[in-house]
């Protein structure tokens, strides 16, 4: 295994446009606590990270109301309009305390039913791997593309075609590098994964969970209360 502590960035400055609703999604209830506390709480609980970063949008007014706010393991940046942004500003703050060969886990903060058995894989995975490891699931679905009018145009083969999920996990500098690259050159990777892509670099797919949804739209929310229900002791 190679050297190096483990640090996590959480982006959870999004408005959550596609959700609709009037609090963004990471501050919604679910089981009786907000989407992102199950988040932040299952990284703590692996014990993996010497410290999270948790990326608010400016002024965001829900954030000091959480019990968490006062946990001495997380620390907090400010986010911007795009994601990769947001993940770069954390980086940035992750700086003045990590070292540059350091691991870091950029994980979603509307992931609220990662496993502690994927978190554990895909952090051996990157140990193991120079480039880095994220966690993704194979397509299962028959892919369409459509035309204009929603007709459909071709089938695609969706032979070795992934989603990709988070957490990303890739060495500090590369990972900043890379990010800092994208953005310099007009581009806004979606994942920390096309970031480093573009910079070259050749990161490991470790399956996952397809448990592990991101909240992106209402039927989510009912999604992850049943799988996290269904999760805990009874
Ligand atoms: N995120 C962020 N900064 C942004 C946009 C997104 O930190 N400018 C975070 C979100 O809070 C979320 C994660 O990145 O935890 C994944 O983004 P996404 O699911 O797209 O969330 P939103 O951008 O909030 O939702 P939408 O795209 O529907 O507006
Ligand atoms: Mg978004």
């Amino acid at each position: 295994m190679s050297e190096g502590r483990f640090w996590a960035v959480v982006p959870a400055a999004g408005s959550g446009t596609r959700m609709g609703s009037e609090l963004p999604k990471q501050y919604l209830t679910l089981l009786g606590k907000t989407v992102l506390e199950h988040t932040l709480q299952g990284l703590l609980a692996s014990e993996a990270f010497q410290r999270l970063v948790v990326v608010l949008a400016a002024h965001d007014p829900h954030w000091q109301s959480l019990a968490l706010a006062r946990d001495p393991r997380i620390v907090i940046a400010t986010g911007a309009a795009e994601r990769c942004q947001s993940v770069c500003n954390g980086l940035v703050r992750l700086g003045e305390f990590a070292a540059p060969h350091d691991w870091v886990a950029v994980h979603d903060a509307a992931r609220p039913c990662l496993t502690p058995d994927d978190l554990h894989r895909v952090l051996a995975a990157a140990q193991e791997h120079p480039d880095g490891a994220l966690l993704a699931v194979p397509l299962a679905d028959t892919l369409k593309r459509a035309d204009a009018h929603g007709r459909v145009d071709e089938t695609v083969s969706r032979a070795r075609l992934w989603r990709a999920l988070t957490p990303q996990v890739f060495r500090l500098a590369p990972l900043h590098d890379a990010l800092q690259a994208a953005l310099a050159g007009g581009l806004q990777p979606t994942d920390e994964a096309q970031a480093m892509e573009l910079a070259g670099y050749r990161p490991r797919l470790v399956e996952g969970s397809a448990a592990n949804l991101k909240i992106t739209q209402p039927d989510d929310l009912r999604f992850a209360e049943t799988l996290l229900q269904h999760r805990r002791p009874s």
